[in-house]
């Protein structure tokens, strides 16, 4: 039988430790033991994971991550998302008191089916054996069938007890993942770890502005469907706001139409920034950025919503500042993890 090695972290200065099975991270052991650091994006990119190594032996995955700035690594400042510990580790790294509601687990799970959306955005169907336990919002790391490359993908819909995992994917040019991932046949088998990230809906009574770019738009139908399956979901408002570079890259899923019966008030609000999507017959389209959509459409009432955002980095970067900088808004209110 295969003897699964784990290597003991301690955070220096405190009394907190826990094991890290072999070939697992830093972020995510501690995540799996129910501790709770910071991160985003899980991916090497965003830089939110630093922590500096006290002693013990840590492999890198991704040497040249561009989470770290030059003078990071000349401080000697890690990732935790990407490091491996290869023996007993001694950390210095923020652990909060706030645990993760779901554990991630590292699972196996099958292609059932690929449900095109747009030209270049599909939605993926997996399915595993254990339930989908995760809240709306959150992500699941996906390794190719190969192992060539993980990436992080947003479930679309909301925790099963059917293991059922639903991720809207949109292809990038080249992309190393998403050039295999859109060759994938059913039944096909990847790597699915989670749920992982911040951005899950909170229990508060405020109304909730969704703000989904490009593929962010599959966290968006999660925290919409999450809103609709709420006790008092018809006492909710919710206003979602879509952006693409034109009406062809706007995609309104069949689910929407489910929630939209249970949710008192559901607005939609499509946004195109690169031509006149009001002239097409799709629907009336906020000609510009979509978080110059949530301004305008919002107005003063902006001060009294709780914010959802899933989309490129430049997206989320421009609604924080025109939100928190511009209009005042509570940075806590803002709730997203950034996709680089
Ligand atoms: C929190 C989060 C949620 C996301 N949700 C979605 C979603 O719902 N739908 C969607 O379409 N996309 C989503 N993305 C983006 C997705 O993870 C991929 O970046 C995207 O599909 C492009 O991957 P690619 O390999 O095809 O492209 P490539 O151009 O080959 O890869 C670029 C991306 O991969 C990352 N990367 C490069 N090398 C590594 C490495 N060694 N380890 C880890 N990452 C690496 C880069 O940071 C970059 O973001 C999300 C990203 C994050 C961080
Ligand atoms: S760099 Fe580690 S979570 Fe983003």
């Amino acid at each position: 039988m295969e003897t699964l090695v784990e290597h003991q972290i301690s955070v220096a200065g405190t009394d907190i430790g826990f094991g890290c099975a072999e070939g697992d991270t830093l972020l995510r052991s501690a995540l799996r033991a129910g501790l709770s650091l910071s991160y985003e994006c899980n991916s090497g990119s965003c830089g939110s994971c630093r922590y500096e190594l006290v002693e013990g032996e840590m492999r890198d995955r991704r040497p040249d991550a561009p989470g770290l700035s030059d003078r990071d690594r000349r401080k000697g400042r890690r990732l935790a998302c990407q490091s491996e510990p290869l023996s007993a580790c001694s950390v210095r790294i923020g652990v909060s008191a706030e645990p993760a509601i779901h554990r991630p687990v590292r699972q196996t799970a099958q292609l059932r089916e690929v449900r095109p959306l747009t030209h270049d955005m599909s939605e993926f169907v997996f399915a595993t054996p254990l339930p989908a336990a995760f809240s709306p919002g959150q992500y699941a790391m996906i390794t190719l069938p190969d192992g060539s490359a993980e990436r992080a993908y947003s479930m679309s819909n909301v925790g099963n007890c059917h293991g059922n995992w639903r991720f809207v994917v949109k292809r990038a040019p080249g992309g190393a993942a998403t050039s295999v991932l859109f060759e994938l046949e059913a039944g096909a088998t990847v790597g699915l770890d989670g749920p992982y990230g911040n951005a899950h809906l909170r229990d508060d009574d405020r109304p909730i502005a969704c703000v989904g770019g490009g593929s962010g738009i599959g966290a968006m139908i999660s925290i919409v469907l999450g809103v609709a399956a709420l006790p008092d979901a018809g006492d909710r408002t919710v206003h979602l706001f879509i952006g693409g570079r034109t009406v062809d890259d706007v995609v309104l899923p069949p689910a929407l139409e489910l929630a939209a019966r249970r949710i008192g008030s559901l607005h939609i609000h499509p946004a195109v920034s690169e031509q006149d999507g009001a002239d097409r017959e799709t629907g009336h389209a906020f000609q510009g950025f979509v978080h110059q959509a949530v301004v305008a459409d919002l107005g003063d009432a902006v001060a009294d919503f709780t914010f959802y955002a899933a989309g490129p980095p430049a997206m989320t970067d421009a609604l924080a500042r025109s939100l928190v900088l511009e209009r005042g808004v509570d940075a806590d209110r803002l709730h997203f993890d950034r996709f680089c």
